[in-house]
């Protein structure tokens, strides 16, 4: 079984991600031992210019494959990018879809919610032949606060990708409840490891794939961590069928309870 990684910021120097050439070749090394053997560079891309100006991308990840290459790592190498939504993108260049496959597209919306200006028009921002693939909704706090906005996208046609590392609570326990609920309603059709560095947000999938093939079945977690992702790689089509309603508002009664304990916590603060 093939664990490909379609979500890294393994390119140093230019967003968040891998610090310098240590970093970089420290978390592919960590890749290489969890067993992953394609591993996808998605550089943050903030704007259209960043896009346009794709030479320092492109040089770097030039000298990442070498160095890896050098350095006798086994890992295939791509380039694509993370997209931050915005009105336009010239989807045509080489780094706006996964791998240059000319179809997918890994976009960001901001952490703290979906902007109402860009979800009402959200599908008439790209060519039809180009399938978004929405990074991370977990995390996303509109998406936490009413899970059902995701499966409206995915409803629209747009894919969902868990990051592997929301499954295992990494990023707390409402997070983990809400990749999961997405999990149960057949709405996630990639997890990827979204890795920043070596330690908290790694460029490991081996923990999560075992803890989905446990928990949602092998089939599931081979669809999720392997054909899915080679397919977006390639820029094959992919079935991917109807979410299933969400059987509770649990979660959504639960982010009201969060909020509730904040409120009360500001009124204690308050003179
Ligand atoms: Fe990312």
């Amino acid at each position: 079984m093939k664990l490909i990684d379609t979500h890294s910021h393994i390119i140093p120097y230019v967003d968040d991600g891998a610090k310098d050439w240590d970093m970089s070749m420290g978390m592919l090394n960590a890749a290489a031992a969890d067993g992953i053997c394609e591993v996808v560079a998605t550089p943050h891309v903030l704007s259209e210019s960043d896009l346009l100006n794709d030479e320092k991308y492109v040089s770097r990840f030039t000298e990442l494959k070498k160095r890896a290459a050098d350095a006798g790592i086994n890992i295939k190498l791509h380039l694509g990018s993370e997209l931050y939504v915005q009105p336009y993108f010239d989807y045509r260049r080489p780094m706006a879809t996964l791998a240059n496959n000319g179809r997918y597209f890994l976009i960001e919306f901001p952490m703290s919610m979906i902007p109402g200006s860009i979800e009402a028009r959200f599908f008439t921002l790209f060519p039809p032949k180009y399938t978004p693939i929405i990074a991370h909704p977990e995390r996303n706090g509109t998406i936490l606060s009413k899970p059902r906005k995701a499966l409206e996208l995915v409803k629209n046609g747009a894919m969902l990708q868990v990051t592997a590392g929301s499954l295992l609570g990494v990023f707390g326990s409402q997070v983990k409840a809400v990749a999961e609920q997405l999990m149960n309603s057949n709405a996630v059709h990639i997890i990827a490891s979204d890795a920043h560095d070596l330690t908290r947000r790694t460029l490991t999938l081996r923990k999560a794939y075992d803890y989905v093939s446990k928990k949602w079945g092998a089939e599931k977690a081979e669809l999720l961590f392997s054909i899915n992702p080679d397919k977006v790689i390639k820029g094959e089509s992919i079935d991917i069928g109807e979410p299933f309603e969400f059987i509770d508002d649990s979660l959504r009664m639960h982010s009201h309870s969060i909020m509730d304990r904040v409120r009360s916590m500001f009124r204690q603060k308050s003179p």
